[in-house]
């Protein structure tokens, strides 16, 4: 670590964030990591200031999507410097998304170095409030300038910073879900398993009318019989009903493996709860609701964090979970996974990269 070369920006974007309406993603650290690919190699990289791209518009990448990115979290410690929560499987996951789309794998150690001394160099950026953390957006994309219908020769992978606070405007507060009846995000042998533009852009009609209804978003079910259940996009999902915590499982490769989903796994493996990777039907959650079994819905994810479902629609019938309120389970994973990311509990798995300031 600290070995990354470092061109410091002149000026800062500090001045300019509004620390009490952070949001998500809309602010930016003062610098990003580069590294290229050209002729079978990626280069050493180096942190530089943020500034504009250029590009021809023949970008292959604008065309056709070969593009990935990933997600990940520093906090701020109570002991301390800062915590990057398990980059380890972001590192990983970003190579398992290269594979799909077709592009060159990364060093995983490279990976964690920069985002380590980039989380350093921009330590400034770090909120300093329970649940506010600085997020990490790794993203690789095809540099090449061509027309045609193939991969690119060359690559260019950027981490950059941005402070944020929740990435649903209504916080820890259970959110209204429209499950899709009509778009899907994706199918089987396709790209739902990697972190790639084209899922997100997939979701975009379906959200946007979901929104318009007074949702806070969509929750996919399978690309097929439009029967079992996917994920949200932006987070996985989980349901309790008696007791037993019910998550769809990874096998079909149409959902992202996240990292708060593998998070919420182990605890709950930890604390004992009876736990099912398993194909669960929205009919069968609808039916659980109205036999008084549905206990709890929420919402895993790197940006979502824990999110609890207060309501899911699904072909006009509507459910309201746990009278519309946080279930203690949503609430425990939360308090655990927080009170790790900001070094309140021991890290006793090892899930922390410690940046030391
Ligand atoms: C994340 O949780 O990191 C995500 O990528 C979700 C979304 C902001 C795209």
């Amino acid at each position: 670590m600290g070995n990354i070369k470092i061109t410091k920006s002149e000026t800062s974007k500090f001045d300019e964030i509004d620390w009490n309406n952070l949001g998500f993603g809309k602010y930016f650290g003062d610098h990003v990591y580069i590294s290229d690919y050209k002729d079978g190699k990626w280069s050493e990289g180096e942190i530089v200031p943020y500034s504009d791209m250029s590009a021809e518009p023949a970008l292959c990448t604008l065309h056709y999507g070969q593009t990935i990115f990933e997600g990940l979290k520093a906090f701020y410690s109570v002991d301390g410097g800062a915590n990057i929560f398990r980059p380890d499987m972001n590192a990983k996951r970003l190579n398992v998304s290269a594979k799909t789309l077709c592009i060159p794998a990364y060093d995983e150690a490279r990976f964690l170095e920069a985002c380590h001394d980039l989380v350093l160099l921009d330590r400034k950026f770090i909120p300093k409030e329970k649940g506010q953390s600085l997020y990490l957006r790794p993203l690789v994309y095809g540099t090449g300038n061509f027309l045609g219908v193939h991969t690119s020769d060359t690559y260019r992978m950027i981490i950059m910073s941005s402070p944020v606070a929740s990435y649903y405007a209504e916080g820890l507060a259970p959110l209204k879900i429209l499950v899709s009846d009509q778009y899907v995000r994706t199918v089987r042998g396709g790209l739902g398993a990697a972190k790639t533009a084209a899922n997100y852009a997939a979701s975009l009609l379906a959200g946007t009318k979901a929104k318009e209804q007074g949702f806070a978003q969509v929750l996919w079910l399978d690309g097929v019989s439009l029967d079992y259940v996917d994920e949200v996009g932006a987070m996985n999902i989980m349901f309790v009903i008696e007791d037993e915590l019910i998550t769809p499982p990874l096998w079909q490769g149409t959902l992202l493996a996240g990292v708060t989903r593998d998070t919420v796994l182990k605890l709950a493996d930890e604390m004992r709860l009876k736990v099912s990777e398993r194909q669960i039907r929205i009919s069968e959650v609808f039916k659980a609701h109205n036999e008084g079994k549905l206990q709890e819905v929420f919402g895993t994810g790197t940006a979502a964090v824990i999110s609890p479902v207060g309501l899911l629609s699904h072909k006009r019938v509507e459910i309201t979970i746990n009278d519309f309120q946080i279930g203690p389970l949503a609430q425990k994973f939360y308090d655990v996974i927080t009170s790790i990311q900001h070094g309140e509990t021991k890290d006793e798995r090892n899930w922390v990269m410690r940046v030391n300031f």
